[in-house]
């Protein structure tokens, strides 16, 4: 822990005492989403439990069902302690059942699950200690200041009242919203409520942040700030990082391992890197103008393509040696009569992982 930013944030490596909030200073608790009453006390009353596993987050066999749907079915990972790790799937996967999961938010119907070594079950208080949320939908109050909803964390969490000051200006720095800290959440744009969602997340300096979709939805400028904020507090906080994004290149340039997950089921799982390796190809993708079903055809009896797919308006053809069968693939189109609006040689990318695994997509157009 060092550089510049470490200074910047000063108190935020240091864990609050006490840190345990103390039974009957409830003020504000009244404002606790419910699954949340009552835990104050059973968290300060209870035994001194000790972690059971070195991973910051461990599951097994984890499972969640509504009714006969199976939202998550049987998920096994393990997080090392500081690992940035991305769980991407696209629309219903399962991915904010899992976190709610693992957040204590919703009991698993099957498997177990430990965070920062404690079962989110029977251990669900200290798991609680120990982690920050920020859910996909920020619940923010709009008739709040960003001042009024830390500092309410920070009474939530058992916080002095010199404490709280000092840590809502280090965190209010940390993810840039100094200026509108006392104005109304009403007021603020997309990104700064989901930087001020975060920020609250970080009141009590967790171990393990969950960040459901922290993105979505965020301009390019909005989503690469906050892409900053996940690094630093990953590099130079030591902070583990579980984040859930249905974007390629979020899970491709900010984690640190990625596991993807299809209808509730964890398909693949590995570094970007590796992932995209196992695809092990050059990708020849042609935009046809006819029937991209006629055009694969043509494109798969091309001497040296390997593998041929389609989606609605685009063929992709695998090759090892892309180089060689870009204009071979364009000779046989033109023969065949099938006109090309554009034809791309690139290299692999996790959509094309998702694809080869699931048989589908997870961006449409991508
Ligand atoms: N409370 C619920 N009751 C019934 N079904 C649910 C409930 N919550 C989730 N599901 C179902 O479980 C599946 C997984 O949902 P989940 O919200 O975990 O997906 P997700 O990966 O987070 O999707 P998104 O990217 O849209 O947020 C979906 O089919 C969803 O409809
Ligand atoms: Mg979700």
């Amino acid at each position: 822990m060092s550089g510049p930013y470490r200074e910047r944030i000063g108190t935020l490596a240091e864990r609050p005492e006490p840190f345990i909030p103390v039974p009957g200073k409830r003020s504000g608790a009244g404002d606790l989403p419910g699954a949340w009453d009552g835990w104050l006390e059973r968290a300060s009353g209870g035994e001194t439990a000790h972690p059971m596993t070195d991973a910051a987050v461990l599951t097994e066999g984890l499972e969640r069902s509504f009714g006969s749907k199976m939202a998550v079915a049987g998920v096994d990972l393990s997080v090392d302690p500081g690992e940035i790790y991305g769980f991407l799937g696209p629309n219903g996967a399962g991915k904010s059942t899992m976190v709610r999961m693992l957040c204590t938010l919703l009991r698993p119907t099957g498997g177990r699950a430990h965070v920062a070594g404690y079962d989110v079950g029977r251990e669900a208080e200290e798991v609680r200690l120990r982690i920050g949320v920020a859910l996909q939908d920020a619940a923010l109050d709009d008739k709040q200041t960003g001042r009024e909803l830390l500092r309410l964390q920070g009474r939530l969490y058992g916080l002095r009242r010199r404490q709280i000051d000092r840590r809502v200006a280090d965190l209010a720095e940390l993810v840039d919203i100094g200026d509108a800290l006392d104005d109304r959440v009403a007021t603020y744009s997309g990104g700064m409520k989901r930087r001020l969602d975060l920020a609250a997340a970080l009141v009590h300096n967790p171990t393990v942040l969950f960040l459901d979709e922290p993105t979505t939805g965020l301009d390019p400028v909005s989503r690469s700030k906050v892409w900053d904020e996940v690094r630093r507090l990953n590099a130079e906080l030591g902070m583990t990082i579980f984040l859930t994004t249905q974007y390629l290149e979020e899970a491709d340039q900010l984690a640190g391992r990625v596991g993807i997950i299809s209808g509730g089921r964890l398909v693949a799982e590995g570094t970007p890197d590796h992932l995209k390796r196992s695809i092990g190809e050059d990708l020849v993708v042609i935009e046809v103008a006819g029937d991209p079903a006629v055009a694969a055809q043509v494109v798969g009896n091309v001497t040296g393509v390997s593998s041929v797919s389609f989606s609605n308006r685009a063929v992709t053809a695998r090759t090892a040696d892309g180089a060689a069968t870009v204009a071979p693939v364009a000779v046989a189109l033109s023969g065949a009569g099938v006109g090309v609006r554009n034809l791309t040689l690139r290299t692999p990318t996790l959509d094309d992982v998702f694809l080869e695994l699931t048989g589908n997509r997870i961006e449409e157009d991508a």
